[in-house]
């Protein structure tokens, strides 16, 4: 198991496009081991490449139902409307209130550089747009509807 440091917002790498992969490698092959294991021990939902410093187009997306590796994804449908709270493993802490799809269908490239489709609805659709966004440099605090809450205060509120 090896975990890699989570770029925190105001890194700049987290505001670049990434890269598409093209082929498979083992340095790929590791960094997606590893970004699944720093997503594990940070308890994340998700993890995007640019995340641990590097601009290829690969996430990693665990909502319960196990392991997801998206290479190269795009959304290639997406209907219905879901407002809920996000959180990100860059802005930890934090929460906010964002609108995406409820229902989302996503092509990309699995590990052995194989298309495939997979859909999903709710919180894995959520987890598609957030971590899509981060391929492209694109964090939720920009797309907020009510600013960044702070999780401490909310508790301490109670
Ligand atoms: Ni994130």
């Amino acid at each position: 198991m090896a975990t890699r440091e989570v770029r925190i917002m105001g890194d700049e790498i987290l505001t670049k496009q990434c890269k598409p992969v093209t082929k498979m490698t083992l340095r790929t092959k590791i960094l997606i081991e590893d970004m699944l294991d720093t997503m594990y021990e940070k308890c994340g939902v998700g993890l995007a490449a640019p995340q641990v410093g590097v601009l290829k187009q690969i996430v990693v997306i665990d909502v319960g139902e196990g392991p997801i590796v998206l290479i190269n994804p795009e959304i290639i449908e997406a209907s219905g409307e879901q407002t809920g709270e996000e959180g990100c493993l860059s802005l930890p802490g934090k929460w906010g209130i964002v609108t995406r799809p409820n229902y989302v269908k996503v092509r990309a490239l699995n590990e052995n550089m194989e298309e495939f489709e997979i859909e999903g609805e709710g919180l894995l659709a959520r987890a598609f747009c957030h971590e899509i966004d981060h391929l492209s440099g694109r964090m939720y605090v920009t797309k907020v509807e009510d600013g960044i809450h702070d999780v401490k205060e909310e508790e301490d509120e109670e």
